[in-house]
């Protein structure tokens, strides 16, 4: 099998199809298509609705899309008395702080459990000091427990590179091993993610080969363009109904490209951007206090001064 995470970058995403029959993941039929869902798309419909809320992430939208049209039409399929594959959904999610991850993960979880894929579609997000213990065996069992809370939705693994810090003796491996028992294990119904900095999950990936085929799916999250984080910019304000004056856009746009360029690899995009609308919010709230403005005009109006980049308690990343 070609290396998914290769072929990724070609552009593409690469699902493993396995020849296992659908039902033996053990799911029930219960969230399969109602002939309503056949007729109208809904789920998909709804699910493309709510990704829309969020600016970019085209690649995520595309795989949506992807997976929807794979489940109908194996469903298609299996009135016809066709064979219906099973595929390999675990997915590396890679891209800089901010940029989406969690969230889309959150979606993705909801998604599959529509779908029928996952029995209930919560999200279980850890990070390496969830998984790994401090002496031989713990780690196993800390590994365990996560994976039965896991069970049934997402597993979510934050800055996943770490577990593999320490090299071969660290018990970092040791989670590894037991994570990719569970992912073979039949019995298991989760789909796992594993999310981290692009450089540091490629470095992780190549340093455990067995690793990239058992994810086929490799989601980049790039950093925002400065349009892109001004688009969210002004979808944030009007969700909480305020508008910027034409100066504030003008002193925003500016300070979000050179704070892009400035601080690359740890600027926290989408995370920053809800902090500065925040901040400026208080902001402005003092300065109405202040003015003694109360009317409908300077409620909703945020001006330049509101946003005090240089002073500000919020951190880029
Ligand atoms: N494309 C987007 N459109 C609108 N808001 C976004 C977008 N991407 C991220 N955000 C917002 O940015 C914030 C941070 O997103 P999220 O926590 O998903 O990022 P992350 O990649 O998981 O970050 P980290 O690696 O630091 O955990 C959230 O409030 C989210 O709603
Ligand atoms: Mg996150």
């Amino acid at each position: 099998m070609k290396n998914p995470v290769e072929a990724r970058k070609k552009g593409r995403i690469n699902v493993v199809l396995t020849n296992k029959p659908v039902d033996q993941t053990g799911h029930g039929d219960s969230h399969s298509f109602t002939d309503h869902d056949n007729e109208e798309h809904d789920i998909l419909k709804r699910f493309e609705d709510e990704l829309e809320e969020y600016v970019g992430l085209e690649e995520v939208k595309r795989l949506v899309k992807e997976i929807y049209a794979w489940l109908y039409i194996n469903r298609c399929r299996e009135e016809q008395g066709l064979k219906v594959s099973k595929q390999v959904l675990h997915m590396i999610f890679k891209g800089n702080p901010g940029t989406g991850k969690t969230t889309v993960a959150r979606i993705i979880a909801n998604f599959l459990h529509e779908m029928g894929v996952l029995s209930k579609g919560h999200m279980n997000e850890v990070e390496r000091a969830d998984l790994v213990g401090e002496y031989i065996g713990h780690t196993a069992q800390k590994t365990r427990e996560v994976l039965k809370k896991a069970n049934g939705g997402v597993l979510f693994i934050d800055e996943a590179y770490s577990l593999a810090r320490g090299g071969e003796k660290d018990f970092g491996k040791e989670a590894i091993d037991t994570l990719v028992k569970a992912m073979e294990d039949r019995q298991h119904d989760f789909v796992l993610i594993l999310a981290g900095y692009s450089r540091e999950m490629d470095y992780f990936l190549s340093l455990n080969p067995g690793l990239p085929s058992r994810f086929p799916i490799a989601i980049d999250f790039p950093n925002y363009t400065t349009d892109q984080l001004m688009e969210m910019v002004r979808r944030m304000l009007t969700e909480r109904q305020y508008e910027l004056t034409k100066e504030a856009t003008l002193h925003v746009k500016e300070h979000l490209k050179r704070i892009r360029y400035e601080e690359e690899r740890t600027f926290s995009n989408g995370r920053y951007i809800r902090n500065i609308i925040e901040e400026a919010i208080r902001m402005q709230a003092v300065r109405l206090l202040r003015e003694g403005s109360y009317d409908r005009e300077a409620l909703l109006t945020i001006k330049r001064n509101d946003f005090q980049f240089h002073s500000s308690h919020v951190k880029v990343n």
